[in-house]
């Protein structure tokens, strides 16, 4: 049976970062079978061209670097002067580099704080203006189950995604009055070049998160579906939510001994 998708962002404009591949391309994906029209932008500019043409004619693909200030009045100047409007941002885009937390390099460390939280920072002031000016709309920032808890080898990127979720709180309470409903979304593993660099089958993929309760990782379409709903009217009374998309990573993990194990 196929099931027909509402068009719930019918006629809304969207930017999505790190849209070229992952999570980015399919959120963009998502948003346009549900009816909107979107940037996405990528500082990879082969594969960002790549995906918008597969991803067709509602889809522009700008090349931006998102901790760039200057970069992103380019991407707000050319959406408004492209499609007129802008309602829904995500902040997408994200950089993930494993080290023991004595070892990181301060040029890491500022790396990953600058794509991973400044890049948000940096974009919601630059977008919310439009988004109150166009009658108000949406923005998804993406976290991970690693702004909810925590891991070893990751301190930096931790560090960031706790920052992300807190700073979608903020910009919740600050930004609900101009009519911009602000929320993040925490995936856990999703199959995708950041935690499958390697492109292993599913079947090793899913190997470490056996011992939760979704038993597997995630798709990009899994992460995608959410974001639709935030980004919509359905979520109308969602403000500063933080939503965990990770299989029940964050939920707890299975003692085999104990009752209720699989
Ligand atoms: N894959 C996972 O398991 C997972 C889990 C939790 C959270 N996340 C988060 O989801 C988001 C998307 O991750 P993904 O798995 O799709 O990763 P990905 O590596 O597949 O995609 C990230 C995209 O961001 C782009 N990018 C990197 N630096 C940039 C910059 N300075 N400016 C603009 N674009 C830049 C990359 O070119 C890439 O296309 C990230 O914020 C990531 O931290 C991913």
């Amino acid at each position: 049976m196929s099931v027909m998708l509402n068009q719930r962002l019918m006629g809304k404009t969207a930017i999505i970062t790190g849209g070229a591949g992952g999570i980015g391309k399919a959120t963009a994906a998502r948003l346009i079978d549900e009816g909107a029209q979107v940037v996405i932008t990528d500082i990879n500019l082969e594969t960002g061209n790549a995906a918008a043409a597969a991803l067709g004619d509602q889809a522009l693909f700008i090349q931006h670097d998102v901790t760039c200030p200057e970069q992103w009045q380019k991407v707000i100047n050319q959406t408004i002067a492209t499609y007129g409007n802008l309602h829904i941002l995500v902040n997408n885009a994200g950089v993930c580099f494993f080290n023991g937390l004595l070892d990181y390099s301060l040029d890491d460390i500022q790396t990953i704080l600058n794509i991973n939280l400044v890049s948000v920072m940096l974009g919601t002031q630059a977008a919310a203006p439009f988004i109150s000016k166009a009658g108000g709309g949406a923005i998804v920032n993406m976290s991970s189950s690693e702004g909810l808890s925590s891991v070893n080898g990751l301190s930096a990127y931790i560090a960031s995604k706790w920052a992300v979720r807190g700073y979608t709180k903020a910009s919740a309470m600050e930004l609900g009055p101009l009519g911009i409903r602000v929320n993040s979304v925490h995936p856990g593993g999703v199959n995708t070049p950041m935690a499958n660099p390697t492109a292993m089958g599913k079947a090793d993929f899913d190997k470490p998160y056996q011992q939760y309760p979704a038993q597997q990782g995630a798709e990009p379409e899994n992460i995608a579906s959410v974001v639709a709903f935030l980004a919509s009217e359905d979520a109308a009374h969602c403000m500063g939510a933080e939503i965990a998309v990770d299989g029940g990573m964050t939920t707890g993990k299975y003692i085999d001994f104990l009752p209720g194990a699989p």
